[in-house]
């Protein structure tokens, strides 16, 4: 694995916070008029926040970090990139939401946040960005207190092989040590693709069989796992888009085969 990809992925992700704070994907001004940005299966699947402490790991601008602290938890949101970091403390600022916002590399989460918490919450294309689940987990189980749970919502892999317009496989399934490395530049918020002026990236892909072993290995209990037939993103140019005020559900066509495109797990300490 190369050394730089840390400092690779960092300098993306500062560059893509000012093009995704604008951006409609995101969706910010009606966030802020009060739109719901959770999906409700989310909300189901996590169930009640009121009165949690809870930790949203790569939580890049702070959105769903500040949605789940409008459903009554206590939040801290992390990520490496300090313009997203001050973009979630400025947003927090002027919707008056308590919130606390961290820089740091999630493999160094216990030692930067020195708390811990009832849920950590995490996912929709978080774990591609890191190239070791074992110890992602490690990391995960000593944040939560006893009797807290882990929510991850997250891109399927099985999307992550495929082409970016088409069903065709282009990467491993079981994924490579040295992930994959890009130099495009493009974000996903703009049709057409906006560029990053750093545009080099590293990503992995971790299988589902390795993220639940990975959880298992540290002693959680698995209490659901669910594959979804419909994806938060426009993974693909031929999903149909639902939307539901400022939330997006994207399907196959009607009649087509399914896929999973998204797969949830809660497990708790
Ligand atoms: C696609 S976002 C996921 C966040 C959220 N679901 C969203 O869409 O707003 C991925 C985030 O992971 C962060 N990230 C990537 N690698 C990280 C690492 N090693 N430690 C902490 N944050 C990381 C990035 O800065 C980015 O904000």
């Amino acid at each position: 694995m190369r050394r730089d990809w840390f400092e690779a992925n960092r300098n993306l992700w500062n560059d893509r916070v000012p093009i995704h704070v604008g951006s409609d994907f995101y969706g910010v001004d009606g966030f802020k008029a009060g739109g719901e940005i959770l999906h409700a299966y989310e909300l189901e699947e996590v169930g009640p926040l009121e009165g949690k402490g809870l930790v949203h790991l790569q939580c890049h601008f702070g959105m769903d970090t500040l949605a789940c602290a409008r459903r009554g938890a206590r939040v801290t949101g992390l990520d490496l990139s300090e313009a997203g970091i001050a973009a979630a403390q400025k947003l927090a600022a002027e919707m008056e939401i308590p919130a606390r916002f961290v820089v740091a590399n999630v493999y160094e989460a216990v030692e930067a946040l020195g708390e811990t918490y009832d849920v950590v919450y995490t996912g929709r294309g978080a774990l591609n960005w890191l190239p070791d689940v074992s110890r992602w987990a490690k990391v995960v189980h000593a944040l939560l207190r006893p009797g807290g749970f882990l929510y991850l919502n997250e891109f399927h892999p099985v999307t992550d092989m495929m082409a970016d317009d088409s069903f065709e496989i282009e990467y491993d399934y079981f994924g490579r040590p040295e992930g994959y490395f890009f130099d495009d530049g493009l974000t996903y918020t703009e049709a057409g693709g906006e560029r990053t002026e750093h545009k080099d990236s590293y990503e992995w892909i971790h299988p589902t069989s390795a993220v639940i072993t990975a959880l298992l290995d540290v002693g959680l209990r698995i209490e659901l796992f669910r594959e979804h037939e419909f994806s938060v993103f426009g993974r693909f140019p031929f999903l149909e888009l639902e939307t539901d005020g400022s939330r997006r559900i994207y399907r196959m066509p009607e009649g087509k085969p399914r896929l999973p495109f998204m797969y949830s797990i809660r497990a708790r300490k």
